[in-house]
Parts: C-alpha cells; sequence; structure tokens
C-alpha cells in the first residue's frame, strides 16, 4: 500500500509526458482499485462480525422461543439475558398497531398494591426513581406520600380493565404518558373481535390515539406459564391457579429494568411470622380482608386462586441473580 503511494507521487512528479501520464493513471487506477477492495473486505469483515454479534447477544433475547431444555437453570434470567436497552421486546405489542414495546430503565421502582405501603412514607423516595410502576388500576390521588405521584407503566390484568375504563379519561386522557402493559387469558385477548378485553382496549385505543396501551401476546402468556412450571415443578392450569399481577410484572421489570427496587411487598414468611404487621390487602381498599387473610385462602384454593406465597419464594430466589431490592417490609437475602 505504502509503496504504490509513493510510487504514484513520484510518477506524478516525474510527468512529463504523455506515455508517463498514462503509466501513471495505470498506477493510480491499480492503487485505487486496490484500495476500494482494501475496503470493502474491510467493511465485510467488519459487518460479519457485527452480524455475529447481534445474532450472539440477540438470541437469549428471544425468550419466547424454545430455548428451554438445558439452558434453564435458576441462574437463567440472570446470566442468560441481561437488561437490553431499547431492544423492542416482542412478547408485548401495542394495540392496534401490533408494534413490539420499547422501553429500557436503570432504575424501575415498582409499587406494590398491597396495605404494607400505609404509613411508609415511602412517596418522595419513590417519586425519584426513574421510571415507576404500578398494578392495576392502584391509585395514587390521596396516597402521594405513601405511594408517589408519578406513573411511567402500569401492568394490567384483564380482569381490572374494565376499571381503568371507568375513568378513561383519567388513565388514557391527552397528556398522560403512562404505558399500559395489560395481560390475559387468549380467550380475553383475542384480536379476531371475539374477545371481549381486547375489543375494550381497541375501543379504548380508538377514543384516546395518544394512549399507550399494549398487550401481552399469547406466547408471552405461556412463556409466564412456563416459568411458573419450570420454578415451581407444578403446572399452573393443573393446579388450579392463576399467576398474579406481581409475576407478570416481575417477569417484564427483570428484562426491561436494569435494576429494580420493590415496594410493599412481603416474603413468603411474613405471614408466619409471629407479630406480623395486618395491614389491608389492597392499601386503596380500606376495609377489605387483611393481607395474610387473603394470601392463605388463595394459597389453599383448590381452583382460581393465585398462589401469592408460592410466588413470593420464586422471587427470593430471582434476587439472589438479578439487581431487586426490597423495601418496606425489606428482605435478608442471603
Ligand atoms: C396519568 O394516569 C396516571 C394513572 O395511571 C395518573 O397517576 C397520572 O397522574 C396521570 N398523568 C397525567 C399527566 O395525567
Ligand atoms: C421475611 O419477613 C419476616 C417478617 O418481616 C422477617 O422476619 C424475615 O426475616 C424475612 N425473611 C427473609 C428471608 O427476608
Amino acid at each position: 500500500m505504502r509503496l504504490e503511494t509513493d510510487a504514484v507521487i513520484g510518477v506524478f512528479r516525474a510527468d512529463k509526458n504523455k506515455r508517463s501520464t498514462i503509466v501513471c493513471v495505470e498506477i493510480r487506477m491499480a492503487w485505487i482499485w486496490k484500495r476500494k477492495s482494501l475496503i470493502a473486505t474491510s467493511l465485510i469483515v467488519v459487518v460479519s462480525l457485527f452480524v455475529a454479534a447481534v445474532n450472539y447477544s440477540e438470541k437469549p433475547y428471544f425468550l419466547l422461543q424454545p430455548v428451554f431444555g438445558q439452558t434453564f437453570s435458576s441462574h437463567w434470567m440472570f446470566s442468560k439475558q441481561p437488561y437490553k436497552a431499547f431492544k423492542p421486546h416482542l412478547g408485548y405489542v401495542s394495540v392496534p398497531k401490533q408494534e413490539p414495546l420499547k422501553l429500557h430503565c436503570e432504575l424501575c421502582s415498582i409499587v406494590s398494591s398491597s396495605g404494607q405501603m400505609l404509613g411508609q412514607a415511602a412517596g418522595p423516595q419513590i417519586d425519584q426513581s426513574p421510571c415507576i410502576w404500578r398494578m392495576n388500576n392502584a391509585p395514587t390521588r390521596g396516597f402521594e406520600h405513601d405511594v408517589g405521584r408519578r406513573t411511567t407503566l402500569r401492568v394490567v390484568s384483564h380482569t381490572s380493565v374494565p376499571l381503568l375504563l371507568q375513568k378513561p379519561q383519567y388513565f388514557f386522557g391527552q397528556g398522560n404518558d403512562t404505558v399500559y402493559v395489560v395481560w390475559g387469558p387468549l380467550r380475553n385477548m383475542r384480536k379476531d373481535g371475539k374477545g371481549i378485553v381486547y375489543n375494550m382496549l381497541r375501543q379504548a385505543a380508538e377514543n384516546y390515539p395518544h394512549a399507550r396501551i399494549y398487550v401481552t401476546t399469547e406466547d408471552r402468556m405461556n412463556y409466564c406459564d412456563m416459568v411458573f412450571k419450570k420454578e415451581t415443578g407444578k403446572d399452573r392450569i393443573q393446579s388450579g391457579s392463576y399467576l398474579s399481577t406481581g409475576w407478570f410484572t416481575l417477569i417484564l421489570a427483570m428484562d426491561m429494568c436494569k435494576e429494580i427496587h420493590i415496594y410493599g411487598m412481603i416474603n413468603d414468611t411474613y405471614c408466619k411470622t409471629d407479630g406480623y404487621r395486618k395491614v389491608p390487602y389492597h392499601y386503596y381498599e380500606a376495609g377489605s380482608r387483611d393481607e395474610c387473610a387473603e394470601y392463605l385462602l388463595h394459597e389453599s384454593a383448590p381452583y382460581g386462586g393465585h398462589r401469592f406465597i408460592t410466588e413470593k419464594s420464586v422471587f427470593s430466589k430471582w434476587a439472589k441473580t438479578h439487581a431487586i431490592k426490597f423495601f418496606n417490609p425489606p428482605w435478608q437475602l442471603s
């Protein structure tokens, strides 16, 4: 390369007649061609490396595809699926356009709907978090001091969609950039006109074109079931239970958030601890059943219950390999 460049310059300097001009042009052409082929070769190498890198980093990401089997271990979430910045997530698609959810956050604070939130004055700390996630229709108004003011994302159960639609302007109206991620079984979420909840969401998206509404895909729902089975050894359907909104929230957060702070969630032994704090199941339902009573009822329900306590023991396992911290009450994770 270097020699040829010098030769070209030399010929240029000596150039006085036509012949040497032709020689010069020939040498120059050869040089340019060589340079081009070198650039082309380098480009091919760089592009191949890039493609290889992208492929490599994307493989664990598409968990919708069967990447289970041997690769699935208690550490899989952490080692196989690190946090991805801004990659569209195919497990959640917008209504009605079916565009994948694009989201990422350095720190997500997940605010539980539990009565544990009451009287802890965590609001100001929660509001400092770049991303604040809530569940279902849990209100902020009137509870700001305990739960904070801001909401960046809500994970919503199909059964809570009618509750949001009682205050559509508040939840979906202009100026509200909260992202809504709705989960539900196919029978309610199908997009062929027969999914009653999907139809409601499509209507809401029509009435509030700026609303950011996403639904969990059927594949992703199956994936969440599969995670339950892998972690507990129990088939979710055969055991007659439903996953909780908290389960879907944590699975989503582990894909979207680098760090997770969870407020107001009790651990799996809390309700067996002497002198535990009795609080309402939901902070916004003052007269409702005590949280532990509700949890025990669900845990033992032969059909249609949430396995809250089982789920909590899985969460504590995930917290050992993922940046998850629990506040009010704190969890001791060894
Ligand atoms: C958007 O709705 C949420 C409820 O999800 C509410 O807390 C918030 O105040 C609303 N924000 C705006 C800007 O209207
Ligand atoms: C679970 O919660 C109880 C009550 O707050 C506490 O005493 C216990 O240490 C906690 N266990 C873990 C593992 O965090």
